[in-house]
């Protein structure tokens, strides 16, 4: 853990940059959506999985399930498989039992928590001749680590799962997939899994539901810059805002101010007045359509070569082959 003269840690500083900048933009405030995801909000996250009315999880672990035999027949073996913010690891289980069953199996999680890689060593270690090796990484910084150590002979098979994908704004997410696609060689493979537009109506309940645990997810945000920065936000005073984009298809999470009020960070430096309605808008989650796909697997260095659809809630599995 580095120090700074302040006192701080490198991470408590980089936040506060973070939150200061996002907080100042003129016109539509903002926080950064990676933020939500401290311990607290990873568990608010996880409970959001389980919620009735957020099929995007069970969507693709069905696919995961019932294809993983049929996806994992595209790639010729040994394959060594890399997971870019492995969570758990609970969905990549059917892909690693499929694998194991066809031969001894690499693994390399990655994820910047700790917790998360015990998490996945505990979920997936008893599964027969699979080695793991987490990496407590960014992404990138992890797969330049996991491409460095694949055996000349295996094809690297990415996995980027749960519709992450889709909380990048579009030219982000593409410049993202390419440079993943600056780790690869031509036959290695990314699973790239994405969630598709549906109902409006849909749509909004999956981030809004009725219990309330999407607006915890996303109050816990403000919390969370309270406790480690030195806010003093009232949580009472900004209410959890989902509205959907339809030209840019997407959900936003947006914190709206109930009522005019002043708020400090100490750590950020900064103070503010919110009018009451004021949003600051704390996530985007784009929705894709099936078709577009190919081409963005064209204008990033891949070929779409499969594409898995779930039946009951609309969210595609994809395979990309390095072009
Ligand atoms: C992590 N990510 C894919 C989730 C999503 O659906 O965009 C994050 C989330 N935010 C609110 N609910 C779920």
């Amino acid at each position: 853990m580095m120090l700074s003269q302040t006192g701080q840690t490198d991470a408590v500083r980089e936040f506060a940059v973070a939150v200061g900048a996002s907080l100042r933009k003129m016109g539509q405030r903002e926080l950064p959506s990676m933020y939500l995801y401290d311990d607290l909000g990873t568990a608010l996250f996880d409970a959001i999985t389980l919620l009735p009315e957020y099929g995007l999880t069970r969507a693709e672990e069905r696919l995961l399930r019932r294809h993983a035999g049929d996806m994992l027949e595209h790639l010729p073996p040994p394959v060594a498989v890399v997971e870019l913010g492995s969570g758990s690891g609970r969905k990549t289980r059917w892909i690693l039992e499929a694998l194991a069953n066809r031969e001894p199996v690499t693994y390399f999680p990655i994820d910047i928590s700790a917790a998360a890689l015990i998490k996945c060593h505990q979920e997936l270690g008893h599964i027969g001749a699979i080695s793991i090796v987490g990496l407590e990484k960014s992404y990138l910084e992890g797969l330049q680590e996991a491409a460095a150590r694949r055996r000349p002979d295996q094809t690297l098979l990415v996995l980027f799962l749960g519709s992450t994908i889709g909380n990048f704004d579009p030219p982000a997410a593409e410049k993202f997939l390419h440079d993943i696609r600056l780790h690869l060689k031509p036959g290695d493979a990314l699973f790239l899994g994405t969630d598709v537009e549906k109902s409006v109506h849909d749509m909004q309940l999956a981030y809004d539901d009725p219990t309330g645990v999407t607006a915890a997810f996303n109050l816990n945000l403000l919390a969370r810059i309270n406790r480690e920065l030195g806010g003093d936000f009232v949580l009472p005073h900004f209410e959890h805002h989902v509205q959907y984009q339809e030209m840019d298809c997407r959900i936003e999470m947006h914190l709206r101010s109930t009522r005019r009020q002043t708020v400090s960070i100490r750590a950020a430096d900064f103070t503010c007045t919110f009018r009451e309605g004021e949003t600051i808008w704390t996530e985007a989650c784009h929705k894709f359509r099936v078709e577009e796909i190919p081409g963005i697997a064209r204008r990033t260095g891949f070929l779409c070569e499969a594409q898995w659809i779930d039946t009951e809630w609309a969210f595609a599995e994809n395979l990309l082959i390095a072009d």
